[in-house]
């Protein structure tokens, strides 16, 4: 915290000056000229959050591509209203309490904007943690990690990775998946696999859970298929003990890519 009062390192000669409160209070003679040195004030804090902001949203879209967000996601705007609300909710206690294990499993039909909410979370989960140090607009903080996979792909890596010769690239995708911050598992059950290999990727749930990491998964399993189906990873992903988190969540809506025409 100490670091966010360093005033040693000035944008410019001009707000260096409108930020050095030492001064500031110095100079505040009357009334009048403390009105008019406050709002040069508050119009010099509002154009830095204007360049901190810009400067977030480029940031946070090379780290969404680094979490391997697909790029068809990675355009703007989002209708916020089309994300569920518990998710909304959930994302403002990032800063605090990501650590409670748990999670979200989206289920609903095609189309309704299930995968567009996870990215959502992915990107709340960067701005997170994303604090700018007001002097020098320096992030002061430690990025959190995330990471976007298909199931598909965690299935393909977990059936490879015991292969001596081709398993280390597996392994070590495997091994980011279970210690992202927030790993989100996008179109569970979108293949045909057998049971050994499912039951790996869903050891990778399990693990996260037994760290409090949590784990959203999407999917288009309707009703309790998905509890009946993977019972064990449903039980952890909607662990109650993580109360912030929204458990199970069924999206309904239109198909808004057929809506687009
Ligand atoms: N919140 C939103 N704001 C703007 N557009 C959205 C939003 N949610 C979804 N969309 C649009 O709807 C399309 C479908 O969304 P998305 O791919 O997230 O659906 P889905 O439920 O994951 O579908 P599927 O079951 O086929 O995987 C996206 O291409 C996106 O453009
Ligand atoms: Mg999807």
């Amino acid at each position: 915290m100490s670091e966010r009062t360093n005033t040693t390192t000035p944008v410019d000669d001009t707000t260096a000056e409108i930020l050095d409160l030492e001064e500031y209070r110095r100079t505040w003679a009357t009334p009048e000229e403390g009105a008019a040195h406050d709002a040069r004030l508050g119009a010099e804090i509002e154009r830095r959050a204007c360049v901190c902001r810009a400067e977030a949203r480029a940031a946070t879209r090379e780290m969404l591509r680094a979490w391997r967000v697909p790029a068809t996601y990675l355009r703007e705007p989002l209708d916020l209203e089309l994300v569920p609300t518990e998710l909304g909710s959930w994302a403002d206690t990032f800063p605090e309490s990501l650590r409670q294990g748990g999670g979200a499993i989206l289920e609903g039909p095609v189309g309704v904007g299930k995968t567009t909410a996870t990215v959502y979370l992915l990107s709340r989960l960067w701005l997170s943690g994303q604090v700018i140090e007001a002097d020098t607009g320096r992030p002061l903080w430690k990025a959190p990690t995330g990471l976007f996979v298909a199931w598909d792909d965690l299935a393909a890596a977990s059936a490879t990775s015991h292969y001596f010769d081709v398993g280390e690239v597996s392994r070590a995708f495997l091994a980011r998946a279970k210690r992202a911050d927030l790993l989100v598992v996008d179109d569970w059950g979108s293949s045909d696999r057998g049971e050994a290999v499912i039951s790996r990727t869903e050891a990778v749930v399990w693990h996260r859970w037994g760290q409090e990491l949590p784990t959203v998964i999407t999917t288009n399993t309707r009703g309790d298929q998905f509890a009946r189906m993977y019972p064990r990873t449903h039980s952890r992903v909607t662990d109650c003990r993580a109360r912030s988190a929204p458990g199970a969540l069924w999206i309904n809506g239109p198909d808004l890519r057929g809506a687009k025409g």
